[in-house]
């Protein structure tokens, strides 16, 4: 077998982190459906509990199914262990809840998931965590003078969804690392095909895996990849959960007892995924897998197609802006070149000229885009932010996030890029339509 590590990243999305079954040959991966595995002696059972030996106990900590899937994601993201759990949401939740506790603070764009922005403000407030939202996350000098002594952690969106904006990831990075805090990168909308945040300065990544990873629009998972660079130990006084004795784990210092490297992820397995249960199903692993086999080529037929897609919007008639980092005249187009050259993925979103009643007319008349509140499906999705993923937010809130009234979010599918446009001029005519009978 030639060297794993040098592998391209299309050889590595179908063979990483997987052999034949070792018991029955199988070529494909096997879901390993079962609550529990058989320990070979008391020895075995105490080793693995004291993690001297890092072999399966219980499926809620760990499963063979889901550590091929963990491995595999690694390996794309250039990373050193992963945490696979239930949702991208749990993936989020755990990044924060591993580092931050009560009492502590933590720095994030404002340019984020609306779920995200939700989280942060309110659930993590509710656990004492207090969150300051950098509303320019392009100006470095905002996200210092966010910092305070108890700073945890910085966060942010590669890509963000729904205005396509792209991070500046060596810059914020620069100035985490300078307050000796990791950069925490959502990588969901880019996929690893697109972006490397690992390779830029961020310490870890996580995926919603429901969305580009799985591809497929049928299961739910997020991820968290540690790129194990970022120095714990160094840091102790910042970071007691990982280098102070854990009293709920035999006393164990996770720092001393794994190394800085593979510390973070541990913890977040043994100890908040033990207590708080966010597990993935085996199966759901495993379909995840199966998307992720494909991803190169799902991700290059996604951007060609958001690419025209979002070119043929900036010059209709019917539009008022687009917001797509491909597009020259984006303010992120030389960022996007830097971080994303191959492209900037598949989520886009546009302004109707004629305002929100418009925009609901558009969606309500398309056809071959669903009316869902997901994005990156093999299927053209399309939604109305204002109205759905981000109506729980304040108008204002929403302003910072990039949401204005009658902006209109597509996710572009793998459809004919002909009956992609067919469908979207359908909706511009039923959008003209009712702004002429409101003129009447
Ligand atoms: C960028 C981003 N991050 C996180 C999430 C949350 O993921 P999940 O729905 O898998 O919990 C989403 C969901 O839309 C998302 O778009």
């Amino acid at each position: 077998m030639t060297d794993q590590q040098n592998w391209q990243f299309e050889t590595k999305q179908i063979h990483a982190g997987q052999q034949p079954d070792p018991s029955t040959g199988a070529r494909a991966l096997p879901i390993h459906q079962t609550t529990a595995f058989v320990f070979d002696s008391t020895e075995q059972a105490a080793n693995r509990f004291a993690l001297a030996e890092l072999g399966p106990i219980y499926t809620r900590i760990t499963n063979p199914t889901q550590a091929v899937a963990e491995e595999r994601i690694a390996a794309l993201e250039g990373g050193v262990a992963a945490l696979f759990l239930a949702s991208g949401q749990a993936a989020s939740t755990y990044s924060v809840l591993n580092i931050a506790n009560a009492g502590d603070h933590i720095v994030s764009s404002s340019s984020i998931y609306g779920g995200t922005y939700n989280l942060f403000k309110f659930s993590l407030a509710k656990l004492g965590i207090e969150v300051t939202f950098v509303e320019d996350q392009d100006d470095p000098a905002a996200w210092q003078r966010a910092v305070r002594p108890n700073t945890k952690l910085f966060f942010a969106e590669s890509i963000a969804n729904p205005r396509s904006n792209v991070l500046d990831i060596r810059a914020v990075a620069d100035v985490a690392h300078e307050n000796g805090v990791p950069l925490i990168i959502d990588n969901t909308v880019a996929s690893p095909y697109l972006v490397r945040p690992l390779e830029h300065g961020a310490d870890i990544v996580l995926h919603s895996a429901t969305k580009f990873l799985g591809g497929h629009g049928t299961t739910l998972g997020g991820v968290i990849v540690d790129g194990g660079s970022f120095p714990w130990s160094e840091h102790a006084d910042r970071f007691p959960g990982l280098n102070t004795p854990d009293d709920s784990y035999n006393g164990v210092v996770y720092t001393a007892a794994v190394g800085d490297a593979i510390a973070f992820i541990i913890k977040a397995r043994v100890q908040l995924l033990r207590d708080l249960g966010s597990a993935i199903a085996p199966q759901s692993a495993w379909q995840i897998l199966q998307g992720i086999e494909t991803l190169s080529l799902r991700m290059e037929r996604h951007v060609q197609n958001a690419q025209e897609v979002a070119e043929w919007l900036d010059s209709h008639a019917d539009v008022a802006s687009v917001s797509y980092s491909g597009l020259p005249t984006s303010p992120w187009y030389a960022v996007a070149n830097t971080y994303a050259p191959k492209g900037v993925g598949a989520v886009l979103s546009f302004e109707l000229k004629g305002g929100v009643d418009a925009g609901k007319a558009f969606v309500d008349s398309l056809q071959l885009f669903s009316h869902v509140a997901n994005i990156g499906d093999v299927r053209s999705l399309v939604i109305h932010p204002a109205s759905t993923t981000h109506s729980q937010l304040t108008p204002e809130q929403q302003l910072t996030a990039g949401v204005t009234p009658g902006l209109v979010r597509l996710s572009v599918g793998l459809e004919h890029i002909d009956d992609i446009k067919a469908d979207l001029e359908a909706g511009f005519a039923a959008a003209r339509a009712v702004v002429a009978a409101a003129r009447v």
